[in-house]
């Protein structure tokens, strides 16, 4: 079997996650306050949405505050959360108005219940659109996503509703925030760490990693379209054999 992606071949990835990392430092660099790289960070943020959506992505998800991070000084945190708020509030109608459906994945039980209801909000409103999807990762961590969704499976099996045997691969992919979502074909991390922070773990089994050195706040339409490019070049096998391989074993 000879799998999907070849390098050379144009066609864009469907889904593009990005773990948008390094607004602390590139506020550092410049004797800002962190805060301002945050801030920097939402505008980098919009124009990504912006520039995904003309390259012709159909998935577009960002990692914008981890499980992890509520480890972050309290201020950090408020005003991380507020950030959140103020994009869903400002940005809600031109997303609407531009095609964009929204996501939010990532555990909401320790979110304030008015924040709750501001996502949700923001999910219905949009979702009849069409053009592009658009997932908020906020307050999310892959192990946490996993382990929420086998209690749910394991409560499912306890009162009879679910036979345990017949758990397989796609019953557990159904049972994550991400139900309804191709996995990604491209991570994209920034700030030029090499690690993937508890993003995704599940759905980016089989993921094209794209590490740049450009911090979040610069990443721009040119950053973007050199992801792409380097994704084109990559070979993705499945576990399989390069194509070229497969040809010279099928003749053998
Ligand atoms: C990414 O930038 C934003 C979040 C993780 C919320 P950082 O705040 O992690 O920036 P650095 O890594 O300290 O530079
Ligand atoms: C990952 O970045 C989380 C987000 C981008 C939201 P971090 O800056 O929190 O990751 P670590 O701590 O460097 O692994
Ligand atoms: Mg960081």
């Amino acid at each position: 079997m000879s799998a999907g992606h070849r390098p050379g071949q144009s066609n864009p990835p469907v889904h593009v996650a990005i773990i948008m990392d390094g607004n602390g430092r590139w506020a550092q660099m410049r004797g800002l306050p962190r805060q301002e790289g945050h801030r920097r960070g939402l505008e980098a943020l919009r124009s990504t949405v912006r520039n995904a959506g003309e390259l012709g992505v159909k998935v577009l998800t960002l990692y914008s505050f981890s499980t992890e991070n509520w480890r972050r000084p309290a201020t950090e945190v408020s005003f991380l959360l507020g950030l959140l708020r103020r994009f869903v509030e400002k940005d809600l109608a031109e997303l609407k108005a531009s095609g964009v459906r929204v996501r939010i994945i990532g555990r909401r039980d320790d979110l304030t219940p008015d924040l709750v209801r501001l996502v949700e909000h923001a999910e219905t409103a949009t979702r009849d659109n069409t053009r592009m999807t658009l997932v908020v990762a906020f307050n999310y961590g892959a192990r946490d996503e996993i382990v929420r969704a086998a209690r749910r499976l394991a409560a499912d099996a306890a009162a009879g509703r679910i036979d345990a045997t017949a758990i397989d691969e796609d019953m557990l992919g159904l049972h994550l925030d991400t139900a309804d979502l191709p996995d990604p074909e491209l991570v994209i991390r920034t700030s030029g760490e090499t690690r993937i922070s508890n993003f995704l773990l599940w759905q980016a089994a089989y993921a094209e990693f794209v590490f740049t050195p450009v911090l979040w706040p610069d990443f721009d339409r040119a950053a973007l379209e050199a992801a792409l490019a380097e994704y084109a070049r990559r070979e993705r096998r499945f576990g399989g054999v390069p194509e070229a391989l497969d040809r010279k074993v099928g003749a053998a």
